[in-house]
């Protein structure tokens, strides 16, 4: 398991199908997620039984100090040669929004990417109109590198999109200071 100070990332496993399946066909939930068609019980298993395994995209159960699982979040396009990934997140339990638990599970993750991965980049992309993943983006040492122009359409309009990074170094130096 990777161990931070308020939250523990562990391999999916079958018996989380009921949550995942429950976040996953949640509209309020899926909202700023690139998951846009229900998804069957089927494909979220078929999704489980690979999704902390693979050499490219590794994604992990969330789980709180008292091991309630919460949410998934996962490294994708994972480059060992460019030595970068883009980092994906949700918090499934919405009664568990703005506690911290995103942002402590992204800098859990970051310390593995970079301490144990030796990874160099991790990068993101967010709906513009999404402010409280952007504000938990930024505690965790990301920065808006540019925009991406009507990237996504949702709800019937265009919607612009930022990239956002944060790089080894710059983490390290926000690491000492916390
Ligand atoms: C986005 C998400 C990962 C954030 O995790 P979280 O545990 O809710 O976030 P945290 O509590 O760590 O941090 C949220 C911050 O945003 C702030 N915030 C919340 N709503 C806000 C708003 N409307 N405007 C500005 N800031 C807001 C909170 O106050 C908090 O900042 P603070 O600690 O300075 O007060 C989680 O809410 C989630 O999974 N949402 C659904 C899926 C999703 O949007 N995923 C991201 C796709 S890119």
């Amino acid at each position: 398991m990777i161990v931070g100070q308020r939250v523990r990332l562990r391999a999916l496993e079958e018996s989380d199908l009921e949550r995942c399946y429950r976040w996953i066909n949640d509209p309020e939930v899926t909202e700023h997620l690139t998951a846009r068609f229900p998804i069957s019980t089927h494909d979220e298993r078929k999704w489980l039984l690979q999704a902390s395994s693979g050499d490219g995209d590794r994604s992990f159960a969330i789980e709180t100090a008292e091991g309630e699982h919460i949410g998934n979040i996962g490294l994708h396009r994972i480059h060992y040669l460019d030595r970068n990934a883009e980092l994906g997140i949700l918090i499934g339990e919405k009664d568990r929004w703005n506690q911290g638990y995103g942002t402590e599970a992204i800098l859990t993750l970051l310390k593995f990417a970079f301490e144990e991965m030796n990874l160099h980049r991790v990068y993101l992309r967010v709906d513009a109109d999404n402010p409280r993943a952007i504000r938990c983006y930024e505690k965790c040492g990301f920065v808006k590198e540019g925009t991406l122009r009507d990237a996504t359409y949702r709800r019937g309009r265009y919607k612009d999109q930022y990239i956002m990074s944060v790089l080894a170094h710059e983490f390290r130096a926000a690491a000492s200071g916390r």
